[in-house]
């Protein structure tokens, strides 16, 4: 099919990390009629493999590429003849922008709005054309023991990450304001599934523990996460793009908080009985170590709006997602070493070979 015969051609970038390779999964395999350009510069977090299984559908399309070009983007839009953008590619782990901030400024920030002012230029009428920006509820810093971050807490991000993504949503909020872009964001909680780099904690853990390696939670353990399923967040994407407003902020969250170390010992016993070992040997690994400079205390989004005036709301219950994930790590060893190796070759050949 030729591109001018797709309904419409979405590009979805960062689609080979995490949460993206989920939403390009979900929207090429649902939309046979929407042509899905996924745009990725494939660094440390970002992996072709995860997107194996749909990589021939006559609707989907890779182009390597960095938000941080804006020549490149220019000429990306005139010749895949983008409608719409769903964004998604970022710098997405705090911890690596406490010691290296310049990345997440240069791709968060100047990325985003390099995306921005291309589609701009190149969308000559804006009525009709989607940008829909995926957000973090770290943009709203942290709560004590009580509340829920709702669409209207103001924003007082933390980190240089929360930072980066709260200025990338301004940006946004911006193109809205001043040009008339059909814009929408959504700030979502932790997201878990497979195929997280195990950067993150809970794929951290569950590699460690498979390693006999020690658990190191940050300062008490006492912070507190609100926790999705990554598919459950796709499907958000998936309903907003659809059905949300133009213009509006939609908060995603699993209404599911749990401290990270009584998460990490709910891991553990999950663990304990998945590799047969005694109950407690896992825990034995966890190690209290030096806090994160800056630790948020608790985020936990208030998602009401997304369930009320979209019908959203997240389909499994924690224990299964866990024990999912769990399997999917158990069972994908050699993803794990590849791409923490950062050579895909072996994976390749065990599994792709013809
Ligand atoms: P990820 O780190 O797994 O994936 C990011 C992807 O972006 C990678 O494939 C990477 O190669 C790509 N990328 C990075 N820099 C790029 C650049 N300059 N140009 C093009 N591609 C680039 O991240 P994730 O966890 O899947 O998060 C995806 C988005 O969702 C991010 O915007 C993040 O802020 C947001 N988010 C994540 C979570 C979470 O729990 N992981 C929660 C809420 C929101
Ligand atoms: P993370 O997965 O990095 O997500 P975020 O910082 O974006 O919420 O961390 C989740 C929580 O787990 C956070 O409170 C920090 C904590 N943590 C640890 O205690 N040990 C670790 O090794 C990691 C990676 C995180």
């Amino acid at each position: 099919m030729s591109i001018l015969q797709f309904k419409k051609n979405i590009l979805i970038t960062g689609g080979a990390g995490f949460i993206g390779s989920h939403l390009v999964r979900l929207f090429v395999t649902k939309y046979p009629d929407y042509k899905i350009i996924n745009l990725d510069k494939l660094t440390y977090a970002g992996n072709l493999e995860n997107l194996k299984d749909i990589d021939s559908s006559d609707n989907y399309e890779f182009v390597k590429g960095d938000i941080q070009d804006k020549d490149f983007l220019a000429d990306l839009f005139t010749k895949k003849a983008i409608t719409d953008v769903i964004h998604l590619a970022a710098e997405s782990h705090v911890d690596r922008s406490i010691s290296g901030p310049m990345e997440f400024i240069l791709t968060n920030i100047v990325g985003t709005a390099n995306l921005l002012d291309t589609a701009k230029g190149y969308w000559t009428e804006l009525k009709g054309h989607t940008f829909y920006h995926i957000s973090t509820d770290e943009v709203y810093g942290s709560l004590g023991a009580e509340g829920f971050f709702l669409e209207t807490t103001p924003y007082d991000p933390r980190s240089p990450y929360s930072a980066s993504k709260a200025s990338s949503d301004h940006l946004v909020r911006a193109y809205q304001h001043t040009y008339g872009m059909e814009v929408k964001i959504s700030n979502c909680s932790n997201n878990y599934g497979s195929h997280q780099f195990p950067e993150k904690l809970i794929p951290l853990m569950i590699n460690n523990i498979r390693n006999k390696k020690p658990l190191p939670i940050y300062g008490t353990g006492e912070n507190i996460r609100d926790w999705l399923w990554v598919e459950d967040h796709a499907r958000a994407i998936d309903v907003i793009f659809h059905k949300g407003e133009i213009g509006e902020t939609y908060n995603i969250g699993g209404w599911n908080e749990w401290t990270n170390i009584a998460l990490v010992k709910h891991l553990c016993s999950i663990m304990d009985k998945k590799l047969e070992l005694p109950q407690g040997e896992s825990a034995e690994l966890i190690t209290f170590v030096k806090d994160r400079a800056g630790h948020d205390q608790r985020y936990a989004i208030d998602a009401t709006k997304i369930k009320k005036e979209l019908g959203w709301e997240p389909s499994i219950q924690f224990e299964e997602g866990l024990e999912k994930t769990v399997d999917w790590y158990l069972n994908n060893e050699d993803w794990v070493n590849a791409i923490t190796s950062g050579d895909y070759q072996q994976y390749y050949k065990k599994h792709y070979s013809s």
